[in-house]
C-alpha cells in the first residue's frame, strides 16, 4: 500500500490530450510576477504532452527530475503563460544512472541542442557550491502544476509559494530535503526548483499525504549530486583533446 501510494504520487507530471491542454499552478501561494523567475523552464513532451518544470543551470543545460524523462522532450525558455510558448529547444536527456522509476536519485540534466542566449527573461540559477553548505530554511517552490491536491484547478501562468524546510533527518534519506505544509507542489510541478536563498537546492520529486491538509513534499537534494552534475556537464571542449590523450596513451 505504502509503496503503491509512493509510486502513484512520485509522478507529479501532468499530461493533456491534443487540443485540450489543461495547465495548473502550485497549491496555495500566488501568481509569479511575469518573467521574475527567469531561470524557470517549461518542459513538455511533444508527443504525450506531459509537462514538467526545470531550471536553466548553464546556457546549454537544464536541470529537472529524472521521472520527467520522455522520448520527445522540448524545453521552453522565458515562459510565463503556457498559452504563449516561444519556439521549443530539443534536448539530449541525461537521467541519473541510479534512477529506477521509484523515489531516489530523481535528477536529470537536459543538454540543449541549441544553447540559450541569456537575456532579461532567460537567466541561469546558481547551484550550491559545496555538498554540506548550510541551506536557508526559507524557500520558494514554483511551477505550472495543480492548484489543488485533489481537484483540477487550471492556471496557465507560473505560480510560486513560500515553504519552510524541516530538519532533513526527518526526510528519510540524506539525498532528500523536504517540507511539510498544507501548500506546495502538486501534480504537474515535478522537476521544478526549490529555491532557498539564491540557490536551487531541491528538485520537486513527490509528496506524501500525511494527514488531512498536511502534505510532506520531497525534493531531490541537489548538493548531494554535485560530483555527478559536474561530470555530466563537462563538454567535450573542456576535456583534454584527442591528440593530447593519444600521446598520453602512447607514453603509458
Ligand atoms: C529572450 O530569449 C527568449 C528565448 O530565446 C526569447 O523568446 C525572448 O524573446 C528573448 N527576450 C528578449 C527581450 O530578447
Ligand atoms: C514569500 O515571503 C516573502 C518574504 O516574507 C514575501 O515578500 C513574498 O511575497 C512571499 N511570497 C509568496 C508567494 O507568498
Ligand atoms: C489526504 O488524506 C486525507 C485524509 O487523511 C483525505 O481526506 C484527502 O482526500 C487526501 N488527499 C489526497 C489528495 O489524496
Ligand atoms: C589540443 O591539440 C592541439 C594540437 O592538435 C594542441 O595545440 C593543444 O595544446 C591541445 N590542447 C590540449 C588541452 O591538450
Amino acid at each position: 500500500m505504502g509503496i503503491l501510494w509512493l509510486i502513484a504520487t512520485l509522478l507529479l507530471v501532468h499530461s493533456c490530450s491534443p487540443g485540450v491542454c489543461m495547465h495548473h499552478g502550485i497549491v496555495g501561494g500566488k501568481v509569479s510576477i511575469p518573467h521574475s523567475r527567469a531561470y524557470m523552464v517549461y518542459i513538455r513532451d511533444s508527443e504525450t504532452k506531459t509537462a514538467c518544470g526545470g531550471v536553466l543551470v548553464r546556457e546549454d543545460f537544464v536541470m529537472t527530475a529524472a521521472h520527467c524523462n520522455n522520448n520527445h522532450l522540448m524545453v521552453y525558455l522565458g515562459v510565463s503563460d503556457t498559452d504563449h510558448l516561444p519556439q521549443g529547444v530539443a534536448v539530449h536527456p541525461i537521467p541519473h544512472p541510479k534512477f529506477k522509476n521509484k523515489p531516489g536519485h530523481d535528477i536529470m540534466l537536459l543538454k540543449l541542442k541549441t544553447p540559450a542566449t541569456l537575456n532579461k527573461t532567460v537567466k541561469t540559477i546558481a547551484l550550491p557550491e559545496t555538498e554540506n553548505a548550510e541551506i536557508s530554511k526559507n524557500c520558494l517552490v514554483m511551477g505550472w502544476g495543480w492548484q489543488n491536491y485533489d481537484k483540477e484547478s487550471p492556471s496557465r501562468v507560473l505560480k510560486e509559494v513560500n515553504v519552510t524546510l524541516i530538519d532533513s533527518k526527518n526526510c528519510g534519506s540524506a539525498d532528500l530535503i523536504c517540507t511539510e505544509e498544507s501548500n506546495g507542489p502538486s501534480l504537474g510541478d515535478s522537476g521544478g526548483p526549490l529555491v532557498c536563498g539564491d540557490f536551487a537546492q531541491g528538485i520537486v520529486s513527490y509528496y506524501i499525504n500525511e494527514s488531512h491538509n498536511i502534505y510532506r513534499s520531497m525534493y531531490t537534494h541537489i548538493a548531494h549530486y554535485l560530483p555527478w552534475i559536474h561530470h555530466a556537464m563537462k563538454t567535450p571542449t573542456q576535456q583534454p583533446n584527442e591528440t593530447w590523450k593519444g600521446k598520453l596513451d602512447k607514453l603509458i
